[in-house]
């Protein structure tokens, strides 16, 4: 097979959730070129509008859909709404994600419940309704791409719940691998290192950053557009072969020296 058709998506539909900004941005733009029609879903429907209309160069389908992934309903109804637009989303990209910074002892109980209800039981939530309805129409078949972080492999003082909610998300990454082959879908996450958007843009700006970078090998942030491989290679047929795998993409942050 050539490089291009290995990495090929053209009459691929993939549903990227948190869509509207950063990585999420990113995820859907490289799909996209790869030739996959989108289901760009997100709560703020504008900043959606600005994702797809850098997205005008080609000639597949993107369309726009409100979701909250803490919310069943917003999950179910959303699901509803692009199953009317697209035969099928072949490619489920769990993207949407935040953090509430503070040390264990301190954070609250409403910290601990949004944080976890966003990264990990709304990828938990979406990915169950999704396969549901995949398997209603007789579709077997199909592609999740989670994303996790390097905290979920090593602990992060002061982002504790975010740490914890990731850690959790690259083990459902790996049982829903198990669970789920039946059905011939891969699942498999990227676990990125530090790459400048909303989420971070604050702790890259301020005195902490930079002892923090001498820390990562490359000695660097990412550059957001260094994520376009690794998710090629676990959305298409690169990773034919690959279920329950984490891409780390972090230049080299966990394997800094002792
Ligand atoms: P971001 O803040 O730009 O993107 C997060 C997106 O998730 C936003 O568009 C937000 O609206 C959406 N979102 C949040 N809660 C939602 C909900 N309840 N329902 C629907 N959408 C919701 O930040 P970034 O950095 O692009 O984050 C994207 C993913 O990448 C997150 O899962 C984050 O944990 C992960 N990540 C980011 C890293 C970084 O260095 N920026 C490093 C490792 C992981």
């Amino acid at each position: 097979m050539t490089t291009n058709k290995l990495f090929n998506l053209e009459g691929k539909t993939a549903l990227v959730t948190g869509a509207g900004s950063g990585i999420g941005q990113e995820i859907s733009k490289t799909l996209y070129n790869a030739g996959a029609n989108l289901a760009l879903a997100a709560r703020r429907k504008e900043k959606l509008e600005e994702t797809k209309s850098m997205l005008n160069n080609k000639s597949q389908n993107v369309e726009i859909f409100s979701l909250d992934v803490t919310e069943e309903n917003s999950i179910s109804d959303c699901l509803v709404e692009i199953n009317k637009t697209f035969a099928s989303v072949d490619i489920l990209v769990n993207n949407a994600g935040m953090t509430i910074v503070g040390t264990l002892d301190k954070n609250e109980e409403d910290d601990w419940n949004n944080v976890i209800n966003t990264n990990l039981r709304g990828p938990w939530a979406l990915s169950k309704f999704w396969l549901k309805s995949r398997l209603e129409k007789d579709q077997k078949d199909g592609v999740i791409l989670n994303v996790s972080s390097i905290t979920g492999e090593a602990a992060q003082k002061g982002n504790g719940i975010y740490a914890i909610s990731k850690a959790a998300l690259t083990h459902m990454t790996r049982q829903m691998a198990l669970e789920w082959a039946k059905y011939n879908v891969r699942v498999n996450a990227i676990a990125p290192g530090y790459f400048r958007t909303d989420l971070n843009s604050e702790f890259l700006d301020s005195e902490m950053s930079d002892p923090m970078i001498k820390r990562v090998p490359l000695r660097r942030p990412g550059n957001i557009t260094e994520l376009e491989g690794p998710i090629l290679l676990l959305a298409s047929d690169a990773g034919s072969y690959m279920t329950g795998s984490i891409l780390v993409v972090d230049g080299g942050h966990l394997v800094r020296d002792l």
